[in-house]
């Protein structure tokens, strides 16, 4: 099985603390993997590491077997490795088509001025209006961002993500702060990413990460703790052990 995207004995560590110790991670090329653990496991540190926001204290990071441990952020993106995108203040006053038409122009190379020179071009209409459709946003697509329901909000994240064609995905907890209601909208359009897009998935709500992921790693204070298929994983008396102790630590 070919292998989209792989760590080799990645280290991070803040000061003192290992947050990310000798994590060899492999996801082959089309997977739908997960990637979870209690809190502080390191999962947000991995993704870091992953896009580029953080560099590794040791180790490698492998996009279709070429290193890009050194790679910037925007170089990640331009090479296929993309996450979701963290809607900011910038886009509140957007609107989902105009969010969108940005980021297809960006892909396209027309740079920011796509509302003047590119808004109302045929060709790039089709491309916006088709992202919008798959991710349920063309009902509210001229509606200022700010106002849309949370989870709207947060299908336009992922949408923004798919209008750079990325070949690898990391979805950062796209259910995160999403009321009940609207999960489902968010396992539709997740499970509907197209299957060339290799996707990475860190996620709390388990039924997402059960229904949607092949393949789930477990992360556990730094370190890969268990590998498995769902199945696998959800019987595995060591896994649960470890949750039942965060919920008995919340409670
Ligand atoms: N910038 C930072 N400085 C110091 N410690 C950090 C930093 N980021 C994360 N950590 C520590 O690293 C560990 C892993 O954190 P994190 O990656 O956020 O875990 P998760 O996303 O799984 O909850 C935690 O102990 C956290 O306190
Ligand atoms: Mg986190």
């Amino acid at each position: 099985m070919p292998i989209a995207l792989e760590t080799k004995g990645l280290h991070k560590s803040f000061g003192g603390i290992s947050a990310c110790t000798d994590v060899s991670l492999r996801v082959a090329r089309g997977a739908r993997h997960a990637l979870i653990g209690p809190n502080g496991a390191g999962k947000t540190t991995l993704i870091n590491l992953l896009t580029g926001v953080l560099a590794p204290s040791a180790g490698r990071i492998l996009l279709e077997g070429e290193d890009i441990t050194g790679a910037s952020s925007h170089a990640r993106v331009r090479r296929g490795l993309a996450r979701t995108f963290q809607l900011n203040q910038l886009f509140a006053d957007f609107t989902p088509l105009e969010s969108i038409g940005l980021a297809v122009s960006e892909r396209l190379g027309h740079g920011g001025d796509w509302w003047r020179v590119a808004g109302s071009r045929l060709s790039l209409d089709a491309d916006i209006v088709g992202v919008l459709e798959r991710f349920r946003l063309a009902d509210v697509m001229h509606a200022r961002v700010a106002t849309l329901p949370y989870g709207k909000q947060r299908l336009l994240e992922i949408a923004l993500a798919i209008a750079c064609q990325p070949r690898v995905l990391l979805l950062d907890e796209p259910a995160a702060g999403v009321p009940e209601d609207e999960r489902h909208e968010i396992l539709a359009a997740v499970t509907s990413l197209p299957r060339e897009v290799t996707v990475l998935i860190i996620e709390h709500d388990m039924d997402i990460v059960f229904s949607f992921a092949e393949r789930i790693s477990v992360l556990v204070n730094g370190s890969l703790f268990v590998e498995g298929t769902p199945d696998e994983v959800g019987r595995d008396p060591r896994v649960k052990a470890v949750y039942l102790g965060e919920e008995a630590v919340d409670a």
